[in-house]
């Protein structure tokens, strides 16, 4: 439990953990080369942990050596039959493309999670992979499942019909271990973390519009990875910067991704005022970031840029509560099956400060300017890491103290969210 209050300005230099997203790709990927893969950066957070672990757990050696990760690849033959039970804690990016590695490998695997990620939709991934010749048993498309040995086809084929990274990237990797031919076809435009660090490491992979074309038997061989600052963990400083007046914040070293940065654009259209100052171009796209206190006003978000800020939708919502007008965000039906219900946790959340938020199926409609105010308002992460980081920006507007529960599931993508708070708030 953490005693949030109003802060009058934030000052000061932050540099946001390792991408989640790309951390857990370079520990796979570097699972499946051959050679020595090393990760400078990479995320030390709970659920990239997880995929550690797990990989660890299927006979993979990583360890860390001056500061850097190291995992010894060994191409094909480096997995076996892990000896116990897979514990995906509360990560679905793990649960997801691991359940694609482990199918392509042929193994045996029994996986369970956290309460969380076990009410999660896991058929999205066992559907398409048990179709092209695995056998994955679960329960009623949840966790637990049973991956049990297969081979699959020779030649996979595959639409994807939820915008889903995580299920694009599942069979993805389950059709490079395997050996398979792989087309996959993605009308969503989701995140390309996977197919920009597949090149990096040598596969022959060709993207044509939304058509991803893997030949069959790619050999990975090993590189270096460096891994950039995370834009969903920035996001929650980029509004901060926004909102709070006076403040002077400095984000370094965040990836762009232009399937990741639907947030920048968002914010951009809706008034705000974003210095963006490039770094790096090679493989993804690195910049610091300044954000200046903006009058925001309201937009309407929907349709194809949702999947590039789906991770950045709560502290969207609550940059809406002080834009100008109604801002409605809709076709983010996806945010039902996250961590939490994003959109019954944001809306019931944030309303308990004073917003005025409608939940919606798909989405939210919330009217801006509202004055947040609390006396000592008890609110909750609902165990969720991105809603905990969310409320803890929105006490920094709030008159009043606010009371925020489960405050530690920031330790799921950004173990020193608090530490990073005191640091800029003190200056
Ligand atoms: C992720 C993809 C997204 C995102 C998640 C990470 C990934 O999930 O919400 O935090 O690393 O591929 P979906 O693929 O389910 O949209």
């Amino acid at each position: 439990m953490k005693k949030l209050n109003k802060v009058p300005s934030l000052n000061g230099i932050i540099s946001v953990p390792g991408d989640k997203s790309i951390s857990h790709r370079s520990l796979i990927l570097g699972a499946m080369a051959t050679g020595i893969t090393t990760v400078s950066n990479l995320l030390n957070s709970a659920d990239v942990n997880t995929t550690k672990q797990v990989l660890v757990d299927l006979g993979v050696d990583i360890w860390n050596e001056a500061g850097v990760t190291k995992i010894n690849g060994k191409g094909g033959d480096n997995f076996h039959d892990p000896k116990n039970v897979l514990d995906m804690g509360n990560s679905g990016t793990s649960t997801r493309l691991l359940t694609g590695l482990i199918s392509g490998a042929g193994l045996y695997a029994r996986i369970i999670g956290d309460d969380s990620l076990s009410k999660r939709p896991m058929d999205r991934v066992t559907k398409p992979l048990n179709s092209f010749g695995a056998k994955i048993e679960s329960n009623n498309g949840r966790l637990p499942m049973n991956i049990h040995r297969s081979r699959l086809n020779k030649e996979i084929k595959f639409e994807l019909q939820v915008g889903s990274a995580q299920v694009k990237s599942a069979v993805m990797l389950a059709g490079i271990v395997n050996g398979s031919k792989t087309t996959i076809i993605d009308n969503f435009n989701t995140r390309n973390h996977t197919e920009v660090m597949l090149k990096q490491f040598g596969a022959e992979i060709e993207v044509a519009g939304a058509e991803i074309s893997i030949p069959a038997d790619q050999h990975l061989h090993s590189v270096n990875v460096a891994v950039p600052g995370d834009i969903s963990s920035a996001a929650f400083w980029i509004v901060a910067g926004l909102l709070v007046k006076d403040s002077n914040l400095t984000i370094k070293n965040v990836g762009l991704n232009p399937t990741r940065s639907g947030i920048i654009k968002i914010l951009q259209e809706m008034n705000a005022k974003i210095d963006i100052k490039r770094v790096n171009d090679d493989g993804e796209i690195v910049a610091d970031i300044k954000p200046h206190f903006s009058q925001l006003t309201a937009m309407n978000i929907g349709g194809k840029v949702i999947p590039t800020c789906i991770d950045e939708i709560p502290i969207l919502a609550l940059a809406a509560t002080q834009a100008e007008g109604r801002t409605i965000i809709k076709d983010a039906s996806e945010l039902r099956v996250k961590e939490s219900n994003r959109i019954t946790t944001v809306t019931t959340e944030l309303n308990k400060l004073g917003a005025n938020i409608q939940a919606t199926e798909d989405g939210f409609i919330i009217y801006g300017p509202t004055k947040l105010h609390s006396n000592d308002v008890h609110v909750s992460s609902n165990k969720d890491h991105r809603i905990a980081m969310m409320l803890a920006i929105a006490a920094l507007i709030t008159e009043g103290n606010v009371i925020l529960e489960d405050d530690d599931s920031v330790g799921i993508s950004y173990p020193t969210f608090f530490s990073d708070l005191e640091r800029v708030v003190a200056k």
